[in-house]
């Protein structure tokens, strides 16, 4: 009996030294026996419509404040669609854990000391003319005159930050992983619109046209009804898929516009997917196509568009602050959402 005991102590004593259980509260890591765990979590029990959401996270995860993935997220960080298909879960694993112990090609962190004794760094975006344009991690561009620059590194270390993984729970990275691993449901980001342009406050009767509903631009300033001059200002959609409005565009007793483009290989029918959470008046290429003095969920919308570019203009009511507004298509190959018009 006293032996079966001190087998049992034995085997906890064990048990409790191996990286299984030293990893238990903590995150994978890259021992080899940690990633083998996570391959077989990821096949187990991964969850990759849940990934999305972590992948569309602007807070915590920030995947898409610097990588694009079918046509979604920002311009930072390289677009994700080609490596990801070429990437083992091992290699991804890596890349998250471990940013900077293989950089990819071209995205190699610069750090710029110039003469005024300031220190500057990020993504060597291009260099021409005695100028060079740096990136950094939130996407802000400084142009710097060649000759303002006493030195110039390229810095070992990556733009992505080691500890955006250190914030995740297990289960959310091995949810984050199956995503990054799964074709099905990233063709799924296809449809959204992951940022949008927002202006305003403007007078809380949406069915008077403003000047701007003729040829909205973020790149010109708005006239407010008031004849104030207003900025545009990109915002993020939640996690959820839907843009709330706040702060000083957007604040209650009002109305905002916000604005983004649909690119359509040829004139063709379509489906949008609408949500929001009070009145709205939605403008396709300058024309009101819908509008609603209420709330709606997944109203289907029938447009038609034209090859190219097309502008979708929606102006919400804001009468309490807080106002949702969301708007997706059926991926369709031949179809996106965005809210650049050069991609
Ligand atoms: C601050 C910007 C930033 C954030 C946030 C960020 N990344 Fe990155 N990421 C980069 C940059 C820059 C590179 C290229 C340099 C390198 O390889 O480390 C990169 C590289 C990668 C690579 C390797 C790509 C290749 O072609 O080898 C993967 C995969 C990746 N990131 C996934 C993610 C995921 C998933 C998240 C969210 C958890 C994320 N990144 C968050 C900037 C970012």
């Amino acid at each position: 009996m006293s032996n079966h005991i001190a087998g049992i102590l034995a085997a906890s004593i064990l048990l409790a030294g191996t990286a299984d259980e030293r990893e238990k509260d903590g995150q994978f890591d890259r021992e080899p026996g940690s990633l083998a765990r996570l391959e077989e979590a990821v096949s187990a029990r991964g969850n990759p419509d849940r990934g999305r959401e972590i992948f569309l996270d602007t807070r915590d995860a920030q995947c898409s404040s610097c990588h694009r993935l079918q046509g979604v997220g920002a311009h930072v960080g390289p677009s994700l669609d080609a490596s990801l298909e070429k990437m083992t879960i091992r290699e991804i694993a890596e890349a998250l854990l471990a940013p900077s112990r293989k950089l990819a090609e071209g995205y190699e962190t610069y750090t710029a000391a110039r003469t005024d004794g300031k220190i500057i760094s990020g993504l060597k975006i291009r260099e021409t003319g005695g100028e060079l344009l740096l990136r950094d991690g939130l996407g802000k561009d400084t142009l710097v005159p060649r000759s303002e620059i006493a030195r110039i590194e390229k810095s070992p270390v990556s733009l992505m930050p080691a500890r955006l993984i250190s914030r995740l729970s297990r289960e959310d990275f091995v949810n984050l992983v199956s995503f990054l691993k799964s074709p099905v449901a990233q063709r799924k980001l296809r449809g959204r619109l992951g940022a949008a342009w927002l202006t305003g406050p403007f007078s809380r009767v949406i069915n008077k046209p403003e000047p701007l509903e003729k040829n909205p631009d973020p790149a010109k300033v708005a006239l407010s009804g008031a004849g104030k001059f207003l900025q545009w200002k990109l915002i993020s959609a939640r996690s959820d898929g839907l843009f709330r409005l706040t702060g000083p565009a957007a604040p209650p007793k009002s109305s905002s516009y916000l604005l983004g483009w649909l690119k359509s290989d040829k004139e063709r029918e379509a489906v949008l997917w609408i949500d929001h959470s009070t009145g709205v008046r939605i403008l396709v290429n300058s024309k009101t196509v819908y509008k609603s003095s209420v709330g709606s969920r997944k109203h289907r919308l029938p447009i038609r568009l034209q090859p190219g570019w097309n502008t979708i203009l929606t102006r919400v009511a804001n009468a309490a602050g807080g106002s949702t507004f969301g708007v997706h298509l059926d991926p369709s190959a031949g179809l996106r959402l965005s809210a650049y018009r050069q991609e």
